[in-house]
């Protein structure tokens, strides 16, 4: 069986890891591919051997052969594509962040729960095998109950610039583009509790440090060294309503002796830390063990992690399983990722009530 038809939309980098996951997927056919630069979806539909490109996004929706859409445009995209894609009766595999804002988030649920269509977010972390091997470990109560975690994404040079840099088009800096994942991931081996407050900061005390030398990063095909409306620096405390709380920070620039990836967890019974390589803490008879784990992967393994995202989502799709970043979780991430903006800004914690509406109080 090979007639699940995708179309991916936005033919930029992270495109090629969708490209390939769905070539190795058995069920799946790479069926056409959209980019408003006609260039790039050129580009990929030779190098993937695609025989449909299509003109515009009114086409795309608009053929019926195509029974999925992978969407790997600008942030501020997403949210409209994956509702105009529903609405053309399509599941969605849409790129992190789902959205821009906790409102346009709701909108996409409330139009998937109508249409009955799979909306997976791309939560890639949660499909990495240390993170799969650390969830077998809480699922079976190894670590007890988690009431603390911690996590850093620190580049002391490393932002995009292009629409990475671009406020109106990215939604933020490195908490939208980078912080996304490891709150993500964080919040879901948390066993994803409901958010109670969030205090935030951000700072723009750096800029994208464009006058450094010697000294190379990935850069956006759009770079522009004078071009930058994005924080370099946030950090958070996040607490929820079972009392648990998860302190972030992630930098694009910041000046760190080095480029820092930590991801940690504490429970009652263990703790365990996830980046930069997978260990396990516990105790047993008066004594404290660190457990290494022996398996291939103990840091994130990217491929792995998108072929299992990609798999995973084209199963939900064909055998109507419970999608393993569903909606629900996007929606979620996104009135943290908000939070944490609107505390920033507004200098407060930041308060979410039982009907979940943001409000504030000093
Ligand atoms: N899961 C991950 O680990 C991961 C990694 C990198 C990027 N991403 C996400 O993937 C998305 C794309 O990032 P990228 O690094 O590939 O960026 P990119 O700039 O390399 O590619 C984006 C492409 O989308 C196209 N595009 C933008 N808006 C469009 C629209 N409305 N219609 C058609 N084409 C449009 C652009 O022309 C460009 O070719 C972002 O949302 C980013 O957050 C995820």
């Amino acid at each position: 069986m090979s007639n699940f038809n995708v179309c991916v939309i936005g033919t930029g980098s992270i495109s090629d890891m969708h490209f390939k996951s769905y070539q190795n997927n058995q069920h799946t056919t790479l069926y056409g591919v959209y980019d408003f630069e006609a260039d790039r979806a050129m580009e990929k539909a030779n190098k993937y051997s695609i025989k449909k490109i299509y003109k515009d996004l009114d086409e795309v929706f608009g053929d019926e052969n195509i029974d999925a859409v992978s969407i790997c445009t600008w942030n501020n995209t997403h949210a409209e594509l994956t509702i105009k894609a529903l609405e053309a009766d399509k599941h969605v595999l849409v790129e992190k962040p789902l959205s821009l804002t906790v409102e346009e988030a709701v909108r996409v649920e409330e139009v998937a729960n109508r249409t009955n269509k799979v909306v997976q977010v791309g939560f890639v972390r949660r499909f990495g095998t240390n993170t799969q091997v650390l969830k077998t470990f809480i699922d079976e109560g190894k670590l007890g109950q988690i009431y603390y975690a911690k996590a850093s994404c620190l580049r002391r040079l490393g932002n995009p610039g292009g629409w990475f840099a671009d406020k109106e088009r990215s939604g933020g800096g490195p908490l939208i583009d980078l912080g996304v994942h490891i709150i993500d991931i964080c919040w879901y081996l948390m066993g994803r509790p409901k958010v109670k407050s969030i205090l935030g900061n951000t700072y723009k005390q750096l800029g994208n440090r464009s006058n450094i030398n010697n000294l190379s990063f990935y850069k956006a095909a759009d770079y522009d060294k004078d071009k930058n409306t994005v924080e370099d620096l946030a950090n958070a405390l996040i607490t929820f309503e079972n009392g648990a709380s998860l302190m972030v920070d992630v930098s694009f620039t910041l000046h760190a002796k080095e480029d820092e990836m930590g991801v940690k967890l504490f429970g009652t019974k263990g703790g365990a830390e996830l980046e930069p390589n997978l260990a396990i803490v516990t105790e047993e008879y008066d004594t404290i063990i660190n457990l290494q784990p022996q398996i291939d992967y103990l840091s994130f393994d990217f491929d792995n992690a998108f072929q299992g995202e990609i798999n995973s989502f084209v199963e939900s799709c064909l055998f109507d399983k419970k999608s393993a970043a569903p909606i629900e979780d996007g929606v979620e991430l996104m009135k943290i990722l908000c939070g944490i903006y609107e505390s920033a800004e507004k200098e407060c914690e930041v308060l979410f009530s039982l009907d979940d509406k943001i409000k504030n109080i000093k």
